[in-house]
């Protein structure tokens, strides 16, 4: 499983990166925006926080091919190699696509909101499609859905045409990153239609392991030792 953290806030960064096991960081023009500074500033302080190793996902805002080509660019020059472009999934954005994966650029592609968009996506040669689980789910539609029928469609042909696998194997492997998720729920049902990607804002990430059970359990554990071993640990008594 992939683990990026949906944020451009340094400190949730440097308090998530700390405990947890990150692919990276994605952000998005509102995030960055929140920040109120310096773009170039933000992503390499991100760099520095999480190691130059580790993708952070920047999206292109011009609204014409020619424009997000260039932005695109841009970014590589800027950041190096580990850094994602995230492109729409507009016309203009599939455009820009075709000809920067035909230059070796990493695309995710974004604004997802239906199956159709994650297959052209993926022609177009975008490597994570990311599907925006609770703005879909918001309207009355399902998020969880649309990276169902993304997966069975691929799984029809690919039952269907050996040739066509061997042709398309990097579509057939398509990364699915779930993305926009208001709570855990939504991130364990996009795992479990089969999504190995998601990213998720620091409120929800925080929740992803948290059960009171737990909590309650090692409290328990914490008085019977206290009782008996007071405050000393294992470093004391070994
Ligand atoms: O990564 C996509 C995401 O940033 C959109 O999330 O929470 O604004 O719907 P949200």
């Amino acid at each position: 499983m992939e683990y990026f953290l949906d944020t451009a806030d340094i400190e949730a960064i440097k308090r998530i990166n700390e405990i947890f096991p990150l692919k990276g960081v994605t952000t998005n023009p509102s995030i960055i925006a929140k920040e109120k500074r310096d773009f170039k500033d933000i992503i390499n302080d991100i760099y520095n926080i999480i190691g130059k190793e580790k993708v952070v996902h920047a999206q292109a805002v011009g609204s014409t091919a020619d424009i997000i080509v260039k932005e695109v660019n841009l970014l590589r020059d800027t950041f190096g190699e580990n850094i994602y472009a995230k492109i729409p999934v507009t016309f203009e954005g599939i455009k820009a696509m075709k000809i920067l994966s035909k230059d070796g650029h990493k695309i995710t592609a974004t604004g997802i909101l239906s199956s159709q968009q994650i297959i052209m996506a993926a022609e177009a040669g975008a490597e994570y499609m990311a599907p925006y689980i609770n703005r879909s789910d918001n309207i009355g539609e399902s998020g969880v859905e649309i990276v169902r029928d993304a997966y069975k469609i691929l799984e029809m042909f690919k039952k269907s045409d050996e040739e066509c696998l061997k042709r398309y194997k990097r579509v057939f492997e398509l990364k699915i990153l779930g993305a926009s998720f208001k709570n855990v729920r939504q991130v364990h049902e996009t795992m479990l239609a089969g999504s190995k990607s998601v990213t998720i804002s620091p409120d929800v990430f925080e929740r992803l392991i948290y059960h009171p059970y737990t909590d309650w359990s090692m409290d328990t554990f914490n008085s019977d030792w206290e009782k008996i071993y007071g405050d000393k640990t294992l470093i004391d008594l070994l």
